[in-house]
């Protein structure tokens, strides 16, 4: 039996990435909140409060396991960069502040605010990592909560097309590339999203199974 997990974020490229490591032909459908037909609301906007990755992808989980009856994972990740103290971490969207822009004018308003913040640092001193919670939860009992982690260094400047975020200035040392130099493919062999996606399918398995039993 083909079990329906929700994938619950608006972001395409986070879904397409998720979708990409997690798709076992026959095994589970992930379905996204389109598909299930859950609207954008307000009340989404408030669900990360937390101060912590995990925080914030659990409480999405569980608001969107709630609406739509279905097994749901979640994420919430991030930038965080040592000369910055490990800023902007759960800000990571919202660092420019530009609550006025979405999509790919906000990346370019926080990509240069990160810029400016670290001007003048030699690349020894613009270390960074991306961090990914993901959540999962289905009913009122079961939910689990993974971690991956992607190190790399911050550039001076921007350098390729794909990903999104802050992918153009996440250098990979060990690829000689950017996150957005890379195809989708090697990118989400070395992502963090990867990563968690790739730690929490051995439980989803065997949860899945459980319950359809
Ligand atoms: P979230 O939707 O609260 O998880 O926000 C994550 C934010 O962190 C994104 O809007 C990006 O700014 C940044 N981010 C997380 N993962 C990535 C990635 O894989 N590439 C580029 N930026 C990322």
């Amino acid at each position: 039996m083909v079990a329906h997990v929700l994938v619950a974020t608006r972001s395409a490229d986070k879904l397409r990435e998720i979708q990409h490591v997690l798709a076992s032909p026959g095994e589970i459908e992930l379905v996204s909140l389109q598909d299930v037909g859950i609207h954008e609301s307000a009340e989404e906007e408030n669900l990360e409060e937390f101060e912590t990755f995990e925080g914030n992808a659990l409480a999405k989980a569980r608001y969107f396991a709630r609406l739509s009856g279905l097994p749901t994972i979640a994420d919430d990740s991030g930038l965080c960069v040592d000369a910055l103290g490990g800023a902007p971490g759960v800000w990571s969207k919202r660092f420019s502040g530009r609550t006025d822009l979405l999509g790919i004018e906000l990346d370019q308003a926080n990509n240069e605010l990160l810029l400016k913040r670290l001007e003048g640092l030699p690349l020894e001193q613009r270390g960074a990592h991306y961090l990914c919670a993901i959540a999962y939860v289905d009913g009122d009992t079961a939910a689990s909560v993974v971690r991956g982690r992607c190190d790399g260094i911050i550039l001076s400047e921007l350098r390729g097309t794909q990903g999104f975020g802050y992918d153009p200035l996440f250098f990979i040392p060990s690829e000689n590339a950017t996150f957005a130099e890379l195809s989708r493919f090697r990118k989400n062999e070395l992502s963090h999203r990867a990563q968690a996606v790739r730690a929490l399918a051995g439980f989803l398995a065997r949860r899945l199974d459980e319950i359809q039993r």
